[in-house]
């Protein structure tokens, strides 16, 4: 909806009355002076204010965290800085990560207070792509890659699911999975005889890690990354690679 028109459907003067309030700086959208009157607002996203007063508030709020090492992905911990404290400037409250990186893996976390998305970018079923960035001590042969991106036995009941596998340097790849058990990109590696030095998450679903992003920063969405991760899980990119094997 247009800014303009949300400011007359609540009650707060004529087309024109409202445009000239915009202009003179007096609404603000996610903390962000106005200036066109025109813009466009999704309500119920967008946090919309005039005069300083919040009019549309925004239910859920979504951060990109770049997850430095040492930082554990927690609400609480009583032994480490938790990825929760790093975004207590933020002001607000109830923020939980989406999922878990081990303690000395960065990367890609993201933060929300959003339970219901969280649940299904969660969902073992809908089987949401996350790619890392794998150093190990010894580079792959080709076999090896095969194995990764056929699934390989790592103690559970069945083997992973089918994984994608790029090289980038000779003891570098990008590793994209679709579940998320514990440790198990490392799990992965071992299978293959390889130690992971390095783990770094650069993409989960259809959100990538902001480059501009030192770790220990962090950033909110924007509205496209939102509803990208909305839409992460229903297509076909995703879904049952597998050969008859059923999550
Ligand atoms: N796999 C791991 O082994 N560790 C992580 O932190 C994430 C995926």
């Amino acid at each position: 909806m247009r800014l303009d028109k949300f400011l007359c459907e609540m009650n707060l003067g004529t087309r024109s009355q409202v445009k000239s309030y915009v202009r003179r700086g007096q609404a603000s959208v996610n903390g962000v002076t106005a200036v066109d009157p025109q813009m466009k607002i999704r309500e119920g996203m967008d946090e919309v204010a005039f005069r300083g007063q919040i009019l549309c508030y925004r239910k859920n709020v979504y951060y990109m965290l770049n997850k430095p090492a040492g930082v554990v992905s927690a609400t609480r911990d009583n032994t480490a800085p938790t990825v929760v404290s790093l975004l207590k400037d933020c002001g607000r409250e109830g923020l939980f990560p989406v999922g878990r990186l081990d303690k000395d893996t960065e990367g890609l976390l993201l933060l929300t207070d959003d339970g219901e998305l969280a649940h299904r970018l969660l969902s073992p079923r809908k089987h949401v792509d996350k790619t890392y960035q794998v150093t190990v001590e010894r580079s792959l042969e080709t076999e090896d890659i095969l194995r990764l991106e056929q699934g390989v036995d790592i103690g559970e009941e069945k083997p992973t699911l089918p994984a994608r596998v790029q090289v980038l340097e000779d003891s570098v790849i990008r590793l994209t999975i679709q579940e998320g058990k514990f440790h198990q990109v490392k799990r992965m590696l071992q299978a293959v005889n390889r130690q992971v030095l390095a783990l770094k998450r650069v993409s989960f679903g259809a959100l990538e890690l902001d480059q501009s992003l030192e770790p220990g920063q962090y950033r909110e969405l924007t509205p496209e990354e939102i509803l990208s991760l909305q839409d992460c899980g229903d297509g076909e990119n995703s879904r049952d690679r597998r050969n008859g094997q059923d999550a």
